[in-house]
C-alpha cells in the first residue's frame, strides 16, 4: 500500500513527503485538527456507488469495483496511520448473489487476486486480515486465499482488517441463535445464561469490539443487512461522496465529524445529571 493520494490542507507537508517517485510508503501524519484519544477504534464502512462512478464515466461497472479496491488500499494505511485499531469493510453481502453472473464473478476474481497481491504488503505493514461471512459458499480457490491470508497474518500487531463476504447480518444472527439452542438442547447451556455477552461471542466478530462509526458513502441512508447487532451504539457518517472518490480529505471530514459527537450509549451527559 502507497500513500500517494490526496491529503488535506492541514496534513503538515512533511508528513506526507517522498513517495510519488519512489512508491516507498510514508506513514501519513494526523491531522492537527484531530485528537488522537477522540479516534475511533474500530471503523466499518459500506463502500457503496461502485457501479455510478464507473456509468458517469462511461465506464462498465467492474471498473468502478477495480477502482474501489485502490481507495480501499488507501484507507486501511490512513486508519493505521491515524491510530484506528480496526477497520471492517462490507465487500459482497448475501444478497449481492442477486447480481448479474458476470459482476459476481468478476468480484469473486478480484478478491482473490487482491488477496494474492498485497499478501506481502499486509505482511510488512503489520496488518491482521480477518473474514467475517458464510465463507463455505465461497469459490473454493477464494476459500484458500482467504485460509492463506489469514493464517499468515494472524500474529500481526498492527491495524486488524476484517472484510465482510457473503455477509448478512440477519443469517449472523440467526447462526448463532442456532449455536445457542443447540447448547441448551444438550444441557450445556441454561436459557437463563443467554446475555449480550454470550450472544456477542457466537457472532463471526466474537473477539472484535463493536464498531464505532459506521460509513457510508453515495448518501444512502440505509443499513443493508450490514453488522446489525454490532451497530446498536455506532455513530453513522453518511457522504453524497461515491466510493471510489473516497479520500483521506473526505476520510478527516468523517473523522471531524466523528470527533464532535456526543456519545451517552443511551445515557445522559455528566453535566445535565
Ligand atoms: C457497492 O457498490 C460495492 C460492492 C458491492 C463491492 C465492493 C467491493 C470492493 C470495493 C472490492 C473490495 C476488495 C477486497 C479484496 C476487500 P455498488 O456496485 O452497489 O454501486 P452502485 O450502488 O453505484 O451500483
Amino acid at each position: 500500500m502507497t500513500a500517494n493520494f490526496g491529503v488535506s490542507s492541514s496534513v503538515s507537508a512533511d508528513s506526507v513527503s517522498a513517495n510519488a517517485s519512489t512508491g516507498v510508503s510514508v506513514p501519513i501524519a494526523l491531522p492537527k485538527d484531530l485528537e488522537q484519544r477522540r479516534m475511533p477504534s474500530h471503523v466499518a464502512v459500506i463502500m457503496d456507488g461502485n457501479g455510478r462512478w464507473a456509468k458517469q464515466r462511461g465506464l462498465p461497472r467492474i471498473m468502478g469495483h477495480r477502482k474501489g479496491v485502490d481507495t480501499l488500499k488507501k484507507l486501511l494505511r490512513c486508519c493505521r496511520d491515524w491510530g484506528v485499531d480496526a477497520l471492517t469493510a462490507y465487500a459482497f453481502s448475501t444478497e449481492n448473489w442477486g447480481r448479474p453472473t458476470r459482476e459476481v464473478d468478476f468480484l469473486m476474481t478480484l478478491f482473490e487476486r487482491v488477496l494474492r497481491q498485497e499478501l506481502k504488503e499486509m505482511m510488512e505493514e503489520g496488518v491482521r486480515i480477518e473474514f467475517v461471512g458464510n465463507l463455505s459458499a465461497l469459490p473454493e480457490t477464494l476459500q484458500k486465499e482467504i485460509d492463506r491470508a489469514v493464517t499468515m497474518t494472524r500474529k500481526n500487531q498492527g491495524i486488524r482488517f476484517s472484510v465482510a463476504t457473503n455477509y448478512g447480518g440477519r443469517q449472523e444472527i440467526l447462526q448463532a441463535c442456532q449455536a445457542i439452542a443447540t447448547q441448551v438442547k444438550e444441557g450445556a447451556l441454561q436459557p437463563e445464561d443467554i446475555d449480550e455477552s454470550l450472544f456477542s461471542r457466537h457472532l463471526y466478530t466474537s473477539d472484535i469490539s463493536d464498531p464505532d462509526l459506521l460509513i457510508r458513502t453515495s448518501g444512502e441512508m440505509r443499513i443493508s443487512n450490514f453488522l446489525l447487532w454490532q451497530l446498536a451504539y455506532s455513530e453513522f457518517y453518511i457522504t453524497d461522496t461515491l466510493w471510489p472518490d473516497f479520500d483521506t480529505s473526505e476520510f478527516h471530514q468523517a473523522m471531524l465529524a466523528f470527533q464532535k459527537r456526543d456519545r451517552r450509549f443511551g445515557k445522559v451527559n455528566d453535566k445535565e445529571s
